[in-house]
């Protein structure tokens, strides 16, 4: 399925699927709306001190936060008191479709980090390992302005392929994979026709539950 992807270089377990989202784009974008105003983006320190340059909100059972005191899901948003926003169905059901599209046919998200970068924001390389188990893959859906996505392996080191991502691009990892190192480079200046100078990522997971 990844066929040419990276200029013939090797790019194991991360399963491309270029435009899945477009087709719900206006009813996506109209969702995470909703998701925004009950539960609004923030930025979010990490562990060392330093804030992290995408802020972030979530929905589902839990939500992923970061503070000083380390990485966790929760159940309730810090911000709020209250739950997180229920997962909306039309997020539920492209992260299923996508990876039964990639080859995880029993895949159902309990939770969803949404990610808003500005220009200039990016994710540093990191590892998505703070959920329950990992068997269950990562769905990464792409919104808004272009990005370059990095594509680590295994260890911290040993470099990266760079897969640039558009509006309503999909990716999708898990299996041997799923512990691989990945993320953002800083996002170039831009408009985007809906969003904007944003872009918008929606990354769900199994974090409380195994598949
Ligand atoms: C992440 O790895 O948490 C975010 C990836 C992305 O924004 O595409
Ligand atoms: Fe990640």
């Amino acid at each position: 399925m990844n066929g040419d992807l990276f200029g013939g270089k090797p790019a194991p377990g991360l399963i491309f699927l270029p435009g899945f989202a477009l087709d719900d784009e206006a009813v996506l974008l109209a969702a995470a709306e909703a998701v925004a105003a009950a539960s609004p983006f923030r930025v979010m320190a990490v562990p060392g001190g330093a804030q992290m340059s995408a802020a972030i909100t979530n929905c589902g059972a839990a939500g992923w936060v970061s503070d000083r005191r380390g990485y966790r899901y929760q159940t309730l948003d810090p911000e709020t008191g209250a739950a997180w926003p229920e997962m909306p169905d039309v997020f539920r059901d492209l992260a299923v479709r996508a990876a039964a599209q990639a080859g995880f046919a029993d895949f159902t998200p309990d939770v969803c980090l949404m990610n808003r970068y500005a220009p200039g924001a990016k994710m540093g390389l990191h590892q998505d390992r703070d959920e329950a188990d990992f068997a269950a893959p990562i769905v990464s859906v792409s919104l808004g302005l272009p990005a370059v996505f990095l594509w680590g392996g295994p260890k911290r080191t040993g470099g990266t392929v760079k897969l640039p991502l558009e509006h309503g691009d999909v990716l999708v990892w898990g299996g041997t994979e799923r512990l691989y190192f990945h993320g953002i480079a800083p996002v170039k200046p831009g408009t985007h026709p809906i969003l904007g100078a944003v872009r918008l990522n929606l990354t769900f997971r199994c974090a409380l539950q195994a598949v």
